[in-house]
């Protein structure tokens, strides 16, 4: 116990190190220029500035786990034969530049607005921001430790099956009904044990 909390503190302080030095060299965050003009509150920064950290055994690799579901290749399946067939039936000859399609398979369709900063990406198809809301103003490690500011600057903790709905419903050509609990299993990326053991509830802001 004693050890695995001193190695928790280690690799805790070499994760902020990491940050802080990444974020000198402006790779995590590209700045506020320009976010005066923008019409929306926050803006899309797309999914790898959220792997700079969540990718840390750490903080429960959430990066690793939406690698390896669905959501990531939510763009690039619009490219498939499957996908192909279904725009056909219903008269969409290119599923990947059109709205119909877009719409739910990547996180701001809209990409070439506004509403996402340059370093957002379309591929990756829906990214964590789809569910977390636009991560522009939460990503800083000062505003993301502390739950109640990043609630401020537009970070949802806890997503619930209404976010899910936006997408799973009968305007997809191809549900087939959505079972809350399954589909909350299948995409888990719950932040470690050690991590609430550290900060409590302060972590949840006393949520379930
Ligand atoms: C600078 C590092 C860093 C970046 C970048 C970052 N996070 Fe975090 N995130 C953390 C840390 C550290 C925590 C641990 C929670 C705490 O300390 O309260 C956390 C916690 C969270 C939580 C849980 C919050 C809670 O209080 O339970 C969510 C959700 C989250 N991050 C989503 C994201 C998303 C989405 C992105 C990208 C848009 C992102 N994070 C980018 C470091 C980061
Ligand atoms: C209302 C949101 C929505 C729209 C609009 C939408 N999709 Fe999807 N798509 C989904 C969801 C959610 C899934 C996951 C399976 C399901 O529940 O339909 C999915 C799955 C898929 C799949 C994978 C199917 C499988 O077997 O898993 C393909 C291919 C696809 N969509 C193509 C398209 C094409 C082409 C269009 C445009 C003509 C489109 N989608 C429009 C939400 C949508
Ligand atoms: C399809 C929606 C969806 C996507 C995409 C998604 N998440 Fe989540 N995330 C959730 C849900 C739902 C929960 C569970 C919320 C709860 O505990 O009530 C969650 C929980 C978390 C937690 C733990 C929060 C806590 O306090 O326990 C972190 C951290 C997190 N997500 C980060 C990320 C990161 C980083 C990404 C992208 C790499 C991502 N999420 C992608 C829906 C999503
Ligand atoms: C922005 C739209 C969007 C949101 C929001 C969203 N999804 Fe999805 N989801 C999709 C699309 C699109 C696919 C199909 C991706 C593919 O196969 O190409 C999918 C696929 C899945 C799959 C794979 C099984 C299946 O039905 O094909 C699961 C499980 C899933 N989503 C769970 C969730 C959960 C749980 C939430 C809410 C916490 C959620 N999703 C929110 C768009 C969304």
């Amino acid at each position: 116990m004693e050890w695995n909390k001193k190695w928790f503190r280690w690799g805790f302080s070499f994760l902020i190190f990491l940050i802080v030095v990444s974020g000198a060299l402006g790779i995590i965050h590209e700045g506020h220029a320009g976010a005066t003009e923008s019409m929306f509150l926050h803006r899309y920064v797309g999914v790898q500035s959220c792997e700079a950290c969540h990718s840390s055994g750490l903080l429960g690799r959430q990066f690793q786990a939406w690698k390896s579901s669905p959501h990531s290749r939510a763009f690039l399946d619009l490219s498939s034969r499957e996908a192909l067939d279904i725009g056909k039936r219903l008269g969409v000859s290119d599923p990947k530049t059109s709205q119909r399609c877009l719409s739910c398979h990547v996180t701001a369709p809209n990409a070439a607005l506004p509403e996402a900063v340059s370093t957002f990406r379309m591929k990756d198809g829906v990214q964590c921001e789809s569910c977390h809301g636009p991560g522009e103003d939460y990503t800083h490690y000062s505003v993301m430790i502390d739950p109640k500011k990043a609630r401020e600057a537009g970070l949802v903790i806890h997503p619930d099956k209404k976010t899910c709905l936006t997408c799973h419903n009968p305007s997809s050509p191809t549900y087939k009904g959505f079972d809350e609990k399954t589909a909350m299993s299948q995409i888990a990326h719950p932040l470690p044990p050690a991590m609430s053991e550290k900060f409590g509830s302060s972590l949840t802001g006393g949520a379930p």
